[in-house]
């Protein structure tokens, strides 16, 4: 059913407008009415007690032989086959050699479908002998009597099972023979096994399986008995049934919020690469989230950084298969899914905080190619009366395309520059590439003099720099999982921070990046340049458009660390921009790992401008909040190819909610910043980046939670909704916190957008609309200049009168939208601190508000204060859903005389002059 929400008025009806009506609207506050509104082999579980099931498959002797192979076993539905020829194709006669079946289906154009040769349930697999209790969970030994089709198995393996809290279990399969590489991430590590626990496991141990089972209904979440287990010195794999189709996760791709299990087959290995469907892009995070019948949920992730392929097939089933490393997997139990998030961060890191500027409005192009041209931009913003946090340079200034260095002609007034925007209240990012230029003559370039002293570069098969090629010609790699790299790192980043005062880094090119296969010599032919398994990487090789992967870093090969890059180059970002500002550091990435987020937050790199993309920027962005890295955000109005004013300002609009805004475009386009647009363009896209900058308290709180407790900042529906299935698929909606839902147009000429609105009511802040839900898909009017954003009713919002910067907006009046339910509750909180220094937090120097409205009654909490608040006035009350109009209104006991209500929209408007750091009490009676 469609409710329409419907405009009756056209004076655009302005509420929120009144105090983000800086050269905006004025009030025109009218309108009406709003009301629209295995058992195969032996399982033990965990008391160890066998259940005798015993089939007779481990004493088939003949398993390998195919004539072994009885039909009946391959007599197993297309879904739910298991391919046995992963690594290339082959004929009847190859596959039935490996012991497989081989039935011939339809091929679907590229598409991957059900295998043709497929393991039968007999298929010889690891068998589990001595298991045994630990003090943290289990323990056994796992053997194969005879090897697999891929060269070097390891025929022994040690599993350990540990449980490690009642949420989490974690499990690991080694070799414990030979120590392998294991991702130098630092985990939590428990002691001992947790008293009790939401899951339990089972075991099947011949052919080996694991059973892990939600204990309150006994749903099996994972069972690794659908399919064969292979260790492999260089193939790994693993499969699991899945307990339903609804998975997100097993970034970095261009996709929708959820999964297709229809034989999809997901690539990760870091790669750069303009979005596109199916290519493995910058990142990789190999954590799926999996949305259960009943609303809840379970996430597993992979800490393995190898380059791997994830099959999901319609049983529905997954397989990792992995290139190398071990098997080290966390099963997190929710049973919530926004619980799932959280467990998921308490093994990866929680985010860091982000300084408040970089909530402001960033403005970038690949060629503003001077000073001049750069202050021009700015000057234009200014003119024109944009908000405007965070100027940025690409590539331009840099003297030859070399890191460190700015070209003393165009950019020779660099220094002054930054300091005259320093001097306007904004800040500075300017583009640092991964690949260290080496071609300059000895003595004239110190990052390449230096780090070849320090021997910081990632080393080729003679044990020399490995020299690629990237924008200033040949390069050589900083291996940053070198200790000394990072010590480097700071230097060069400290002469170059002496010299330009610049606020943040925005590393790039850093998957890393390289426009030549391998190095300019080429790659050496090795086991680890040509695996026997090649995950479906674009190119069809590892070394393509990066380097080789036997190239030699501090830790291990490139061929185990490559997609660990991003992340070690933000990590050392990170920290030398602690030491040489000592504030709170920012930096951007475009190559990414698991725990990113820590350190660092993430561009979506190379979109195209296009409906298409608008419409993929805000599953990216969901994503990359599931994977704990909610400093995230796609270049507004597309990178590649120009854009058109209306998409321009309808990703603006979209843009306004992304965690991080920033325009970025490419040299060869049209421009696309705000203000060579039209004036009715202009006029939406100001009135969005004002909306944007009032809703930045609200945003910068939801940032401290996620710092501090491990939430989302943007979240999809069914994070909040997980009870409503209608949510689970909805990825042209998202919410910011669980108060604000952003509803945007993704399509031309569109003037009305279809959202879904989960039961309950939802007020629009700027119309004053109220919707009243059952549930359901609701038609909103988005005429150009519209976004439409709805408060959840139950929820307080902290809001500012915008201002061109956030050094300004910060000492603005705040207001509080205050959603009231049908019984006339709702809360909400702020975070506040200097929005900069470091550690704020942790060091207790912060000030935090609790709001409470109830029975006619709005007060805070103050749970701490400091002296940022210090002046910071509450200028505003708007209380929506008051029902009746009040007589009185009291502030500390004082009448407010100048109050107002309206009996249409329900909305009570408080003017007020409060300082934010004392308590108050506000009653409307
Ligand atoms: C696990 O999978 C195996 C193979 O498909 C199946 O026979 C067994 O019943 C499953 N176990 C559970 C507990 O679902
Ligand atoms: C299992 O335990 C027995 C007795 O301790 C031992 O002899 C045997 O080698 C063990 N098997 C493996 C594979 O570790
Ligand atoms: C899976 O994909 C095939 C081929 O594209 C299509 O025919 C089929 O309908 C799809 N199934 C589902 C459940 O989407
Ligand atoms: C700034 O605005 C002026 C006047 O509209 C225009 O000519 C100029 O190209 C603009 N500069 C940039 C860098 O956009
Ligand atoms: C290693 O790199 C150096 C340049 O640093 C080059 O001269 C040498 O040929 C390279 N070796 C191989 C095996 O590619």
């Amino acid at each position: 059913m469609l409710l329409i929400e419907k405009p009756e008025h056209r004076g655009l009806c302005v509420i929120l407008w009144v105090f983000i009506s800086i050269t905006l609207l004025s009030v025109s506050g009218t309108h009406g009415a709003p009301q629209e509104a295995e058992k195969r082999g032996r399982e033990k579980d965990r008391g160890g007690e066998a259940e005798e099931q015993h089939e007779k498959l481990a004493d088939q002797p003949d398993l390998l032989r195919s004539s072994s192979i009885q039909p009946t076993q391959c007599d197993i539905p297309p879904d739910s086959r298991f391919d046995c020829a992963p690594d290339k194709l082959l004929s009847q006669e190859e596959c039935e050699a490996r012991g497989c079946c081989y039935i011939p289906a339809q091929p679907k154009g590229n598409a991957i479908w059900q295998p043709w040769c497929f393991f039968p349930p007999s298929y010889p697999s690891y068998k589990m002998v001595n298991l045994t209790t630990t003090k943290t969970g289990y323990t056994a030994q796992l053997t194969r009597d005879r090897p697999t089709f891929m060269p070097e198995d390891i025929m022994n393996l040690e599993l350990d099972v540990l449980f490690e809290t009642e949420s989490r279990l974690h499990f690991t399969l080694k070799d414990p023979a030979n120590k392998r590489y294991e991702v130098p991430l630092e985990t939590p590590q428990s002691s001992n096994k947790a008293s009790s626990t939401w899951y339990s496991v089972q075991f099947s141990d011949d052919p080996f399986g694991l059973i892990i089972l939600r204990t309150s209904n006994g749903r099996v979440l994972l069972n690794t008995s659908v399919a064969p287990l292979f260790y492999a010195d260089q193939f790994l794999q693993i499969s699991t049934s899945l307990p339903s189709h609804f998975i997100s996760g097993l970034g970095e791709h261009l996709t929708s919020l959820t999964l297709s299990v229809n034989w999809t087959k997901v690539t990760m290995w870091n790669r750069d690469m303009s979005p596109m469907p199916s290519a493995n892009l910058y990142g990789s995070h190999p954590f799926y989230l999996v949305l259960e019948e009943d609303g809840l949920a379970h996430g597993v992730f992979l800490l393995n950084s190898n380059a791997m392929d994830v099959i999901l097939q319609p049983s529905p089933a997954l397989t990792w298969r992995t290139t190398g490393g071990i098997l080290d997997f966390y099963v997190f139990l929710g049973p919530d899914p926004k619980s799932v998030v959280r467990q998921y961060m308490d093994v990866i890191g929680y985010p860091f905080m982000p300084p408040y500027w970089a909530l402001g409005f960033h403005l970038c192009r690949w060629g503003y190619a001077s000073t001049a041209v750069t202050r021009e931009v700015v000057k234009n913003m200014t003119a024109a009366q944009f908000p405007l946090d965070v100027q940025w340079n690409d590539l331009d200034y840099a003297d030859a395309g070399r890191d460190f260095t700015f070209n003393k002609d165009a950019f020779g007034d660099m220094p002054e520059m930054v300091n005259e925007f320093h001097r306007e209240g904004r800040r500075y990012v300017m583009i640092v590439d991964a690949g260290i230029s080496s071609s300059s003559p000895t003595g004239t370039y110190k990052p390449f003099d230096e780090g070849l002293k320090r021997g910081v570069f990632i080393l080729n098969a003679t044990g020399q720099p490995l020299i690629g090629k990237v924008w200033p010609g040949p390069t050589a790699f900083p291996d940053f999982t070198n200790p000394e790299t990072h010590q480097w790192w700071h230097d060069m980043v400290k002469d170059f921070h002496d010299q330009v005062p610049f606020d943040g880094m925005w590393i790039d090119m850093n998957e890393p990046s390289n426009f030549v296969e391998g190095s300019v010599e080429g790659c050496p032919n090795n086991k680890l340049e040509a695996p026997p398994y090649v995950p479906g990487v674009l190119g069809g090789s590892l070394k393509s458009r990066t380097l080789c992967a036997s190239s030699k870093q501090y830790l291990s090969s490139h061929y185990n660390l490559h997609s660990l890059y991003g992340l070690t180059e933000a990590i050392a970002s990170h920290d030398a921009l602690v030491k040489v500002r000592g504030k709170r550091p920012f930096v951007i990435s475009r190559s990414t790992f698991a725990s990113h987020g820590r350190y660092a937050g993430h561009w979506t790199g190379d979109v195209l401008s296009t409906w298409e993309h608008l419409y993929y920027t805000i599953s990216a962005v969901l994503l990359f909040n599931l994977y704990g890295v909610p400093l995230v955000g796609a270049d507004v109005c597309g990178f590649v190819g120009s854009t058109s004013e209306e998409l321009c300002v309808r990703w603006t609009q979209l843009g306004a909610f992304y965690p991080f805004m920033r325009n970025h475009n490419d040299r060869r386009n049209l421009p696309q910043e705000p203000y060579v647009f039209s004036q009715k363009a202009q006029q939406a896209m100001r009135k969005a980046l004002f909306l944007r900058y009032s809703f930045l308290p609200y945003l910068y709180t939801l940032f401290h939670k996620a710092h501090s407790a491990g939430e989302t900042v943007a979240r999809p529906l069914y994070l909040e909704f997980p009870e409503d299935p209608n949510t689970w698929n909805v990825d042209r909606q998202f919410m910011w916190g669980s108060g604000l839902l952003i509803t945007p147009v993704l399509e031309a000429g569109k003037t009305e957008v279809s959202g879904y609105f989960p039961l309950g009511t939802w007020y629009n802040p700027l119309t004053g609309f109220i919707i009243h839900s059952k549930g359901q898909w609701i038609l909103l009017s988005a005429s150009l200049d519209t976004i439409n954003v709805h408060v959840r009713a139950g929820h307080i919002l902290p809001l500012q009168k915008p201002a061109f910067t956030t050094t300004e907006s910060r000492k603005n009046g705040m207001i509080l939208v205050v959603a009231l339910t049908m019984e006339g509750v709702a809360r909400g909180d702020l975070f506040w601190d200097d929005g900069e220094g470091l550690f704020t937090f942790e060091k207790g120097d912060y000030t935090q508000i609790l709001f409470l409205a109830r029975n006619g009654m709005l007060v805070n909490e103050i749970v701490r204060l400091n002296s940022q608040v210090d002046g910071l006035l509450l200028k505003e009350v708007l209380i929506f859903g008051v029902l009746s109009p009040p007589h009185t209104v009291l502030a500390n006991g004082t009448p407010i005389s100048d109050f107002s209500y309206r009996t249409d929209t329900k909305i009570l408007n408080i003017p007020l002059s409060l300082l934010m750091g004392e308590q108050f009490v506000i009653t409307w009676s």
